[in-house]
């Protein structure tokens, strides 16, 4: 058969360049040999290729200790990396088998599974995830979780914060535009235990403030004050619980940071006192970008300083954001940090809550790729060697995060502090929830921040949600009522809405979409003990708070491409009304219902328990300043064997009390006496003396949900 002439050109022409590229690869990228590795502890070690010093490595803000060699690299060990460099970037690659399952790389569009998948490591503003088709996000994660057959599991950290590609094909390949750096590969028997290796390593989450998880409502902007007490009022008139109302750039004069509008916020203060007054916490935004004004205090005090990033010339860098032509904080010197978290003194004394960290990839307007000239320079110090920002914009908004949680833990020293950020990179979890940046208001993106939030969490980050109901563009009733059906049990649970799109609170849809809405957040209010149970085991553990459904079986192969159903916890499952063809784990789960009337409502997602299991359940409050323990629910799903167990972590919500013993950790166990369902205290522990919840037993098993069972005090 002969092939047209057309076609043969552009087969040709097509092999040559395979052909070239392929020769190309090699002939650039020389093998690097591995100078040291060795084990760092059980099921960890860790390879320098030839040329780093193991006690001079280049510094990044990933591992919480310098890593120290303990042993040598025992005869069996199986994935050893190879290196390879261009002279200008270094490689690493690692080779995994043919069957193995391949997860995490932190915020990703795409599947879950991410087998076939390359991103790109370069922090970006990236609106709607249009940018380069999503393949470069907000944050970074140089982190690939693998899974073989047998449910064992291994997690390769790239110790490198420059611009970098991430590949996952037939290897695992990592190319950073700079030098060379380590590889720390963790190989242990399930991904929960690489997931706590992970954590050991780069840190956890502090436990946050309970009111943190409960649900929470912003939107770009509400303005002026009086529309903001207009809708903490609507909450509380029409009952749907809620804790946190967000203040979006609109609060401040000119988008100066650290200042308030005089005419729309002329009263800060006051405004929180009422919030605070009415059960509500408020959260408000900083941005990096310090506007250029002589007259503003903040600009001149920078100057003063000498704080900003520099061009490459060593002038101070100017790049245009949301009010104009900005300098930026170069967070990787230690003064400016000092300097960065001294601002949060007064505007914290107003009475806010939390802060909300935006567009601190850096986001830059009118400039290609968003982004600062790539050999700007950071002049850093301490233990932060000065670097162009090719190597620093990655760590550009975890530093700020750093200097921000500083700052507020420095004037309030009795409060957890609580930081959400948009720009982060692996480790980032030690300072800052995240959400997920713009999506938005589209079926397709209401699915997608379900894999988006499971992959987070198998990245190290367990406090993360997408903005429920889709940030831009107008959503219909139809799509935000399916998306608090399951969005409300999101670990970061907040709905958001951007400038010039319809409103989004759970009231603006009418009567019916609003029931639902206070169905789904009634359910979260309900589960709030579980949720806080759940975030206190992340915080000492490093297991995701959101957990794909593998981790249940991570022997069972039908589980690894489950991408729309979760678990929050081991014990709950949740499972969105639009997902279809679901794979859940084997074993029983049960059917639930938290509310009356939930499961009627066509919109909730459905919750299983598993068999086995007890969760602690509240009442539904209207914010977590009541106490929802008044009576603690033990809700019992009992295994074959008529048994099933449970726990309860409780404390003052806030503050550090717990951290000297002022908490209270109670396990229960239930066991089916013939006809009959005892609840015991099995153990308890901490010093915490506040009252004993009054605790009834709810029994969940083939025959519905009944007020059966006993508890034994
Ligand atoms: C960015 C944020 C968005 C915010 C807006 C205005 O787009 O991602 O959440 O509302 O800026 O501050």
């Amino acid at each position: 058969m002969k092939l047209p002439q057309a076609v043969r050109c552009v087969f040709t022409a097509g092999l040559l360049f395979v052909f070239s590229w392929l020769r190309g690869a090699d002939a650039t990228f020389t093998p690097l040999a591995i100078g040291t590795s060795g084990t760092m502890r059980e099921g960890v070690a860790i390879f320098l290729p030839e040329g780093l010093d193991a006690a001079n490595l280049p510094y990044t803000p990933t591992l919480v200790e310098a890593p120290a060699i303990q042993d040598a690299l025992p005869k069996d060990w199986r994935l050893v990396p190879t290196f390879s460099s261009d002279g200008k970037r270094c490689r690493a690659t690692v080779k995994i088998g043919a069957d193995d399952d391949l997860y995490g790389g932190g915020e990703v569009t795409g599947p879950l599974r991410r087998n076939g998948t390359s991103i790109t490591l370069w922090n970006t503003d990236n609106y709607i995830y249009e940018t380069d088709e999503g393949r470069r996000l907000y944050q970074s994660h140089p982190w690939v979780l693998g899974l073989r057959r047998d449910g064992s599991a291994y997690g390769v950290i790239f110790d490198s914060t420059w611009k970098a590609e991430l590949d996952c094909g037939k290897a695992i390949t990592f190319t950073s535009e700079g030098p060379a750096f380590p590889v720390l590969v963790i190989d242990r028997s399930s991904p929960q235990a690489v997931l706590q290796a992970l954590a050991d390593l780069t840190g956890k989450m502090a436990l946050p403030p309970r009111w943190a998880l409960g649900y929470q409502q912003c939107r770009w902007s509400y303005y002026p004050d009086t529309r903001v007490r207009e809708v903490a009022d609507e909450f509380r008139q029409r009952k749907i619980p809620c804790d946190v109302i967000w203040m979006d750039i609109d609060y401040m004069d000119g988008f100066r940071v650290f200042t308030f509008d005089k005419i729309g916020f002329p009263d800060p203060a006051r405004l929180n006192a009422y919030l605070h007054e009415r059960g509500f916490k408020s959260i408000w935004m900083i941005d990096p970008g310090v506007k250029l004004d002589s007259g503003y205090k903040v600009y001149a005090d920078g100057c003063a300083q000498d704080v900003w990033v520099k061009t490459a010339a060593g002038q101070d860098y100017h790049g245009e954001v949301w009010p104009g032509l900005c300098a930026f904080p170069d967070f990787t010197r230690p003064e400016t940090r000092l300097w960065w978290s001294g601002l949060y003194r007064d505007f914290i004394a107003t009475g806010i809550d939390g802060v909300w960290n935006d567009m601190n990839e850096p986001a830059i307007f009118n400039v290609p790729g968003k982004a600062m000239p790539v050999d700007n320079l950071h002049r850093g110090g301490g233990e932060i060697p000065a670097g162009p920002h090719l190597r620093y914009r990655n760590i550009y908004g975890l530093l700020m995060t750093r200097a921000t949680r500083e700052g507020i833990a420095a004037v309030q020293p009795e409060k957890r502090p609580f930081v959400l950020t948009r720009a982060n990179f692996l480790g980032g979890q030690r300072y800052a929830a995240t959400w997920t940046g713009d999506n938005s208001s589209s079926e397709e993106h209401m699915k997608l921040g379900v894999p988006m939030t499971l992959t987070l969490g198998l990245s190290g980050q367990p406090f993360v949600g997408p903005d429920l109901g889709g940030f831009a563009g107008k959503a219909t009733p139809e799509l935000w009522s399916q998306w608090i059906g399951f969005g409300a049990l999101f670990p970061f649970c907040r709905g958001h809405a951007a400038k010039g799109d319809n409103d989004k609170e759970p009231w603006a849809f009418g009567e019916k979409v609003e029931r639902t809405a206070r169905l789904a957040i009634e359910r979260r209010y309900r589960l709030l003990p579980y949720f806080y149970t759940v975030f206190r085991e992340a915080s000492i553990t490093g297991l995701p708070v959101m957990r794909p459904v593998f981790m249940a079986d991570p022997a069972d192969l039908s589980l690894r491409k489950e991408e729309s159903v979760f678990m929050i916890g081991a014990d709950l499952l949740v499972v969105p009304q639009w997902s279809k063809k679901t794979n859940l784990p084997k074993g029983l789960w049960r059917e639930i219902t938290l509310v009356p009337g939930d499961r009627e409502d066509r919109d909730q997602a459905r919750l299983l328990m598993r068999a086995g299991s007890i969760l602690p359940l509240g009442r539904v409050v209207q914010n977590t300043t009541e106490n929802s323990l008044t009576p603690l629910t033990l809700l019992v799903c009992l295994d074959d064997a008529g048994r099933a167990r449970g726990q309860l972590y409780d404390d003052d919500g806030d503050g550090f009390g717990y951290e000297k013993g002022q908490y209270r950790l109670t396990t229960y166990v239930a066991q089916k006496h013939g006809g009959r369902i005892e609840v015991k205290v099995a153990t308890r522990s901490g010093q915490w003396t506040a009252p004993l919840p009054e605790t009834r037993v709810e029994v969940v098993d083939g025959n519905g949900q009944r007020k059966t069972g006993v508890f034994i005090p």
